[in-house]
């Protein structure tokens, strides 16, 4: 399952590390009527993001896009009409930014825990993580850890990596089961 497959017309997903846009502006474009939220803990990050969905969608398709400055552990703050289908998460650091500034292992997994509240019935979560740098290593153990726990009655997760070069980042995607929703 991917993003394309998995979001219907009208859905609401969340861009939950927006950096400099890119998925951001994929995800607003795969479902042209749906409702896009991107969250970013740097405003430089906002900034990139607003200046490139400004440049390449029309008006009408920006007005359903809401752009945060705020950490993404405060996931359930978001005003929303209804819950996400699908949340994405994009790990590490802002590319041409601040190095420094990291996604990190405490914040990363207690967003995923408020993701997974959040979510609709069938939906969906990805995270890409980037095991190539230490924080990164200690945060994809951690993710890895904390979705072992989870109760394999109602949650599907995969993990995909790169075996023969295990530094490539890796991908969660993470869903609920049809049948815990019976
Ligand atoms: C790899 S970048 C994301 C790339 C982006 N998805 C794109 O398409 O360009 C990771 C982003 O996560 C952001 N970030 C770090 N910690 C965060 C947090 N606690 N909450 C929200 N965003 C965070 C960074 O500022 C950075 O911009």
């Amino acid at each position: 399952m991917g993003w394309r497959a998995h979001l219907q017309e009208g859905d609401i997903a969340i861009d939950a590390t927006c950096g400099n846009g890119y998925d951001t502006l994929f995800l607003s474009q795969l479902d042209p009527c749906g409702m896009v939220v991107a969250l970013d803990i740097q405003d430089e990050a906002l900034q990139r993001t607003k200046a490139l969905l400004s440049r390449v969608l029309p008006q009408e398709r920006l007005a359903r896009i809401l752009l945060r400055c705020q950490c993404h552990t405060a996931l359930s703050e978001v005003p929303l009409p209804k819950p996400p289908r699908l949340i994405v998460y994009n790990l590490g650091y802002l590319p041409g930014g601040n190095k420094g500034i990291v996604t990190r292992a405490e914040t990363s997994v207690a967003s995923l825990r408020a993701a997974l509240s959040l979510l609709a019935p069938d939906g969906a979560i990805s995270m890409v993580c980037y095991p190539g740098h230490p924080e990164g290593e200690r945060e994809e153990k951690a993710i890895l850890a904390f979705l072992q726990t989870l109760a394999v009655e109602v949650w599907s997760v995969s993990y995909q990596r790169q075996i023969l070069s295990p530094t490539a980042p890796s991908l969660f995607w993470i869903s609920k089961r049809a049948s815990s929703m019976r």
